[in-house]
């Protein structure tokens, strides 16, 4: 039994913030934006809306399009680094407040590849025949640990959430995976919570701020390696060639990167889908979203091989290789 999906659903807020927007509140302009990164725009949740809360329409549209009950989903998994609160988790609070009354919650924090390793957790939990039904959402309220007087970072992140339904299927589903970690590299992406090195305070203009930081060339370098390298090597163990993969689902954080990666694994540009221009980089969000658009606009259909990749803080990466 592999895992399979039968439901996808996503959230965007409605406030958008253009280049536009940001070239009045820092140093920066519409066409750096467009030309280094690829985003035009992006979702920015309300002051009082909060990561369970997309987390809940996300998930809610899926259980919908998958066609079973709340009470069938017996775990949910949710990926999310912007929980409006340590505990209860997001997935807790979706637990409750859509009745998935039979389900198990924990959420999975891996950054932005949250919503990848929550699909690849999810597929252990199936093959072993523990659970059928596990719902996977990934959850991300960026623009709130966002510093928008940083114009390295602050025209990169929006907001949004995604979801998809699995179950247990004998025919397609997850094929192949992979994920991996390199803590060496986790000091090129932080958001401290209580401690603070000389080097957090300094990134932060002098203070003890819960904000992003980044290394943006480093984690380039990274994020156009990994994801070429690992998507090939997934595809190739379970015994295809790249040429067979119908739909690359990446990571949305830069076009640059995307486009970089696509390069590498020689596979023309209508195969890798892109969102970014419209969403910004929403971080676990991202892969969980766009696996949701691909389905909605019919981009990918039952039968197709598509590979989904996501790369991030940690530094984290995985990727898995699904049937649909
Ligand atoms: O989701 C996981 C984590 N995120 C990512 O994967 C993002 C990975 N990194 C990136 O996408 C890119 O590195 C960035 C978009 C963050 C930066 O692009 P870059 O091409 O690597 O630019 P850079 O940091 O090398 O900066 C080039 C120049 C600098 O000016 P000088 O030093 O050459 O005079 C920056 O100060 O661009 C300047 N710059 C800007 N200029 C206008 C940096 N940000 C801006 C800005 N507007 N917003």
């Amino acid at each position: 039994m592999n895992a399979k999906i039968i439901g996808t659903g996503f959230y965007l807020p409605e406030r958008i913030l253009t280049n536009a927007d940001l070239e009045k509140m820092v140093d920066t302009s519409d066409e750096w934006i467009t030309r280094r990164v690829g985003i035009k725009e992006r979702h920015i949740a309300r002051d009082d809306e909060y990561a369970s809360d997309m987390a809940c329409i996300a998930a809610s549209k899926a259980i919908k399009n998958s066609g079973l009950l709340p009470s069938d989903i017996d775990l949910v998994l949710c990926s999310t680094i912007s929980a409006e609160m340590i505990t209860p988790t997001v997935s807790c609070i979706v637990q409750k407040k859509l009745e998935l009354v039979n389900s198990a919650a924990m959420d999975v924090n891996s950054a932005c590849t949250g919503f990848v390793s929550s699909l690849i957790v999810a597929q252990q939990f199936i093959k072993s025949g523990t659970y059928k039904n596990v719902l996977i959402i990934g959850t991300d309220t960026l623009s709130k640990y966002t510093d928008y007087t940083d114009r390295s970072s602050c025209i990169l992140f929006g907001d949004g959430a995604g979801a998809a339904v699995l179950t247990a299927s004998e025919k397609g589903g997850v094929i192949g995976f992979e994920m991996g970690s390199d803590g060496s590299g986790g000091k090129h992406i932080s958001i401290p919570n209580f401690k603070y090195t000389e080097e957090d305070i300094e990134r932060r203009g002098g203070e003890k701020k819960r904000t992003f930081w980044m290394d943006g060339s480093e984690v380039f370098k990274f994020a156009v390696r990994i994801m070429a390298e690992s998507s090939k090597r997934i595809v190739e163990n379970a015994g295809f060639s790249i040429d067979e993969v119908d739909m690359i689902i990446p990571h949305q954080a830069n076009v640059r990167i995307v486009d970089g990666a696509a390069k590498r694994l020689g596979i023309p540009k209508e195969k890798v889908f892109t969102n970014v221009e419209r969403t910004g980089n929403m971080s676990s969000a991202s892969v969980a979203v766009a696996l949701a658009e691909c389905v909605e606009k019919g981009l990918i259909k039952e039968g197709d091989k598509v590979v989904l990749v996501g790369f991030g803080g940690g530094l984290t990466w995985g990727s898995v290789l699904i049937e649909m």
